[in-house]
């Protein structure tokens, strides 16, 4: 079975997809990751993300991006080396999104994500799954939350790592990114029109989840 998980930056995605994942036995896929590993890759080599597309198009070949995942949760390399907790610093999402807008590095990250629900059961969580990488996954939902909300989550997760921060800029980069992920031409966040709506605003955690595992069970009843 697939699930396809979109939304904006901060809805709960990930932390969503990673328990539901978990509950159900099915492997999380957090594709933002390899997009942040992109994002990464050009940041170091200090290409401007933003303005030299052709400059982040002439690294590609060189980009290796791989996943594994370590007692259910996923680890992000990067021709080889484990990047996962450096792709979380808010200067890469921002390349991630830039990143992100390239139809050359998307179509290089779809071809491993496809290939990676081919093997299993998945919960896979990004902007285009539903549209576009997994069109015929059998669930699909939409995560959203008002933007400050995320905002707000964000910044607390942030500060939890002990990233120096402050609230009006991280909402300040979630604008940003959503304006970019929404706007760009190739695969844009938009929701897919048999996708569920949930809206997470006013929910915790474990109510977001329950939501989403009684939305995924009552497909694999009917199944
Ligand atoms: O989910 P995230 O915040 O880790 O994603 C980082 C960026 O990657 C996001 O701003 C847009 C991009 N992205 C994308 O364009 N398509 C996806 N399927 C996943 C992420």
């Amino acid at each position: 079975m697939k699930v396809a998980i979109d939304g904006p930056a901060g809805a709960g995605k990930s932390t969503i997809a990673r328990a539901a994942a978990k509950m159900l036995g099915f492997i999380y896929i957090d594709t933002g990751a390899m997009y942040r590993a992109v994002g990464l890759y050009a940041w170091r080599r200090g290409v401007d993300t933003k303005n030299d597309t052709e400059g982040v198009v002439r690294l590609l070949p060189e980009i290796e991006v791989t996943i594994s995942h370590v007692d259910g949760v996923q680890r992000v390399f990067l021709c080889g080396e484990d990047v996962s907790e450096e792709i979380r610093l808010p200067e890469i999402s921002v390349a991630a999104s830039n990143v992100a807008v390239i139809p050359e590095v998307r179509l290089k990250l779809v071809e491993l994500q496809r290939a990676l629900s081919e093997k299993t059961d998945v919960i896979m969580d990004g902007r285009d799954i539903g549209t576009y990488v997994l069109p015929d996954a059998e669930v699909k939902i939409f995560l959203t939350a008002d933007v400050r909300k995320r905002a707000e989550r964000r910044y607390l997760e942030l500060a939890e790592k002990g990233v120096s921060t402050t609230l009006e800029e991280v909402l300040s980069d979630m604008e940003y990114r959503d304006k970019n992920d929404s706007g760009r031409a190739f695969a844009p966040l938009r929701q897919a029109e048999d996708a569920v709506l949930v809206d997470t605003s006013f929910n915790t955690p474990d109510e977001s989840i329950s939501e989403v595992v009684n939305i995924i069970r009552g497909k694999q009843n009917v199944l």
